[in-house]
């Protein structure tokens, strides 16, 4: 890869210190290009474990547009309609405060699929909202006119990076559009946030994509993940599904494991989230040793079916039928 390394370096700065919501930093389409082929795929990935996760729950797209709003080069969108051929989604409708960003989405929608109608700004009739890295940039005016947007879709897809702070903003939207609509994921409830009870003011909903196998043998992705510093194998996310139709009543104790389990000697403490709120509970290893190694190489999903006694895990499995490719559900038994 031929980029502009310090332009990338210089965004990635942006965004670390928290200054990209000052104004439009596209300062080109070079800087877009090279946006596009690096931190846009890191975030498409992060958009690969959501769907992969709305697979398991049964979630398709409703009818309607595509909404992709702060879509930079739009990966959001274009990762959307890829994930959903069947869905017959034909127009997508774009925006940013950036015109050359927007122009780029535009070309590269365009050529990725030339059957979709493109247009700008909100569309006319029932839309999927999509929102990609954005919450961060917005000063709070700008996120309020956000939220009485989003509160006109049909369905919001909403991924953000998996820091506290993001996933505070989303929390945040969460109890506002919850009057509206039902949380599809990772919420498996729809009753206030667990994480806004007493007890876990240090607690934030973040999950972990897996990369693809070609960032630890691609010379370009090696290079890429030296130059700007970045721990290639992380990719942590904060998300919120939500949607008007009423979403599959969750299997019985079913939980949502949030962020990393901490790990003791023969057994690992979880976060789990559920109706009931965020408890800690514990896994002990002989429970279920080969899904226990499982789970410590970072191979399980986030969605899990539980039995309890006191806050000992007792059984457990993976809900949702059938596993997306490259995954086994649910873990065999030694
Ligand atoms: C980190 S980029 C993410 C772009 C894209 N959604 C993605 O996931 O790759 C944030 C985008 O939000 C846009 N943005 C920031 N503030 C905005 C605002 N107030 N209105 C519209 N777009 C905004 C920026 O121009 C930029 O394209």
């Amino acid at each position: 890869m031929e980029y502009d390394w310090s332009s990338l370096d210089e965004l990635r700065t942006t965004y670390l210190e928290g200054t990209a919501g000052k104004g439009d930093y596209w300062a080109s389409d070079e800087l877009l290009r090279g946006y596009d082929v690096t931190f846009a795929r890191r975030i498409a990935w992060k958009w690969h474990h959501v769907f992969r996760d709305l697979a398991r729950l049964g979630w398709t797209p409703p009818a309607g547009a595509v909404y992709d709003w702060g879509c930079g080069t739009g990966v959001a969108v274009r990762e959307f309609l890829t994930a959903y051929p069947e869905a017959g989604l034909k127009a997508v409708a774009l925006h940013d405060r950036s015109r050359r960003a927007v122009n780029f989405a535009v070309s590269a929608v365009r050529r990725e699929f030339p059957d979709v109608t493109i247009t700008t700004g909100e569309p006319e009739g029932p839309f999927t909202l999509l929102i990609s890295h954005v919450v961060t940039e917005l000063p709070e005016a700008a996120l309020a006119e956000l939220l009485k947007l989003a509160s006109r879709a049909a369905a919001i897809l909403w991924v953000e990076p998996g820091t506290s702070l993001a996933s505070a903003k989303l929390v945040k939207a969460r109890e506002i559009l919850k009057a509206v609509f039902h949380p599809v994921a990772p919420c498996l409830h729809r009753h206030g946030c667990g994480l806004l009870a007493a007890g876990h003011e240090h607690d934030w909903c973040h999950f972990f994509a897996t990369p693809p196998p070609e960032v630890y043998t691609d010379r370009d992705w090696r290079q890429f993940g030296k130059i700007m510093g970045i721990d290639l194998r992380s990719l942590p996310l904060s998300y919120l599904v939500l949607d008007r139709r009423v979403p599959a009543e969750p299997v019985p104790g079913a939980v949502r494991i949030l962020g990393k389990h901490r790990l003791y000697k023969g057994h690992a403490l979880l976060d789990a989230c559920d109706a009931t709120g965020v408890n800690e509970r514990r896994f002990t290893k002989r429970t279920a040793p080969a899904y226990f190694r499982a789970m410590t190489k970072g191979k399980t999903n986030t969605l899990q079916q539980w039995t309890l006694e006191g806050n000992e895990i007792t059984s457990l499995t993976e809900p949702g039928g059938s596993a997306p490719p490259g995954e086994t559900l649910p873990y065999p038994e030694e």
